[in-house]
């Protein structure tokens, strides 16, 4: 345990009782499962919320979520607790092979033909900024095709951050200089940069939980959901994948992150290398 957090556990009590309370709240609104070794991440996460509203103790913070008198709050508590870390060309073998693809699939492709890509669970932004870059550089004819991509996360803050294009220089690892220089503008005097607006035109940056109602109707070329399954049970993640599938259009692609694998599926993706699948049938 962390020296902040043995401090901070001096602050405020969190007992099994209100941690379970929590643990099922957050189960049923996102997907995400908090095991009993969650707890200190779980109050170090809660507490600012708990000093922010000079509230008494966790026992106040569960009554105040369960009495759903703040909208806002079950917003603030859910941006709270989800997981966030991502970086600019993570897991790069996903860009390289979607490169290739995009390339394969559309190099020659009529003026105006259609292609949609899915970063489902996008943070902070970097993966679509990602995807969108790699678009960009794989296909010289991009500006002449009806090219897309949704960028969604639940958290609203993170899409607020995505939307932005703002980042610090310490958070360009993963982009080269090339990147750099060719699609972000650096902040005068500051630390920061922005990403260029020609290349964030091209996504649409929405908040969505990936266990709601999708509004989107067309299909899309792929789908990027990486790093999110992870924290979701077993069958919570087979119903998602069920419904990427339908989502895919036929031949589509999914890229999943490092640690995820897709065993339950495989009617409907086959396996295609490293943590990428292939819509099945087609
Ligand atoms: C660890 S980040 C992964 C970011 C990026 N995909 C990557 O691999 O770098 C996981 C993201 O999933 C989002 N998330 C978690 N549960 C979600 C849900 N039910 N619906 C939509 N997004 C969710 C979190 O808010 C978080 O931003």
């Amino acid at each position: 345990m962390s020296v902040a957090v043995a401090q901070e556990e001096r602050e405020f009590h969190l007992d099994d009782k209100e941690f379970r309370y929590l643990a099922d709240l957050v189960k049923k609104q996102t997907g995400i499962v908090l095991a009993d070794h969650k707890k200190n991440m779980v109050y170090s996460r809660l507490v600012r919320r708990l000093r922010a509203l000079q509230l008494a103790g966790f026992d106040e913070y569960c009554a105040l979520l369960e009495s759903k008198r703040s909208n806002h709050e079950m917003g603030m508590f859910i941006n709270a607790i989800t997981t966030n870390l991502t970086r600019f060309f993570r897991e790069p073998h996903h860009f390289d092979h979607l490169a290739e693809q995009l390339k394969t699939q559309f190099e020659d492709a009529p003026t105006a033909t259609r292609i949609r890509i899915w970063s489902a669970g996008c943070s902070s932004g970097e993966e679509p900024y990602s995807i969108a870059m790699t678009a960009a550089d794989s296909l010289p004819r991009l500006a002449a095709f009806d090219f897309r991509i949704l960028a969604t996360d639940l958290d609203t803050s993170m899409v607020s951050h995505a939307s932005a294009g703002r980042y610090e220089l310490r958070d360009s690892d993963g982009l080269s200089k090339v990147h750099l220089a060719k699609w972000t503008m650096r902040e005068r005097g500051g630390n920061g940069f922005t990403v260029k607006p020609g290349l964030r035109e091209r996504i649409t940056f929405k908040q969505l939980n990936l266990l709601h109602e999708w509004p989107m109707k067309g299909k899309f070329d792929a789908i990027f959901c990486r790093n999110v399954m992870i924290y979701f049970d077993g069958p919570t993640k087979d119903r998602l994948l069920d419904r990427f599938a339908d989502m895919l259009a036929p031949g589509g692609w999914l890229y999943i992150g490092h640690s995820e694998t897709i065993l339950e599926q495989r009617d409907r993706f086959t396996p295609m290398g490293k943590t990428i699948y292939r819509k099945a049938g087609s």
